[in-house]
């Protein structure tokens, strides 16, 4: 048993610290402030995000932090929330959802996944969640690659990627279906750790 072949065993971190954001891993008796969060900002996600076309109940965000907890801690999915950061250093107010998505353990391959709540948007806690994220799978997780991907539509999410240091690979055209059901075409941009052969 090792590591390598058991991600369970893999540490990882359920605090990471900006210097204006904490991101904190998932935790049970989130869900109603989740939820709120979630409700409040539904307008600004809606055309980007397939979960979030209705609002949530306290309840079914509290399923879905449990859920979010359990990948976490079997090293699935990395989700983290992302709070402001106090004078005090301690976590404030909850603005929106990231995290280390579509982990591949034996590549170290990984995808940043964001949203802020539109009151918090075009402050800079969202590039500053991606340069957290991306210290961790590089430093800590020995990431070979790292990737986001959004909609080529998407212009305030490619801005995130391009001002982070990311380089677009490639525009997978029709790759998707949108939320409107139409198809998408979708960026793939992405940072490695060494260059390529
Ligand atoms: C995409 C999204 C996450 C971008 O959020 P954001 O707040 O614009 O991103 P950033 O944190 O990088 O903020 C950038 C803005 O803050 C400003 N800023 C202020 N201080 C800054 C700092 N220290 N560092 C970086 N930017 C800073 C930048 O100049 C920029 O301003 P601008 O919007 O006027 O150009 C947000 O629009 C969102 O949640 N959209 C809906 C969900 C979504 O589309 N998610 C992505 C799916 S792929």
């Amino acid at each position: 048993m090792n590591a390598a072949t058991d991600p369970p065993l893999i540490d990882v971190p359920e605090r990471l610290d900006g210097e204006r954001t904490v991101l904190l891993a998932p935790r049970t008796g989130s869900g109603a402030e989740m939820a709120l969060v979630i409700t409040q900002s539904l307008s600004h996600l809606r055309p980007w995000m397939p979960w979030a076309q209705d609002a949530p109940t306290a309840e079914s965000s509290e399923l879905v932090v449990r859920r979010m907890q359990a990948d976490f801690i079997a090293r699935r999915d990395l989700c983290f929330h992302i709070h402001a950061r106090r004078a005090d250093g301690s976590a404030g107010r909850l603005l929106g959802g990231t995290g280390l998505h579509r982990i591949d353990w034996a590549v170290r391959r990984f995808e940043i996944g964001y949203w802020i709540r539109p009151d918090a948007a075009g402050q800079g806690h969202v590039s500053e969640t991606v340069r957290l994220l991306s210290t961790l799978a590089f430093d800590l997780l020995a990431a070979r690659r790292v990737e986001i991907r959004c909609d080529r539509r998407n212009n305030r999410s490619r801005a995130v990627a391009e001002r982070c240091g990311f380089e677009l690979e490639g525009i997978l055209r029709n790759n998707v279906l949108g939320v409107d059901g139409h198809p998408r075409d979708t960026c793939v941009y992405s940072r490695v750790n060494a260059p390529v052969a």
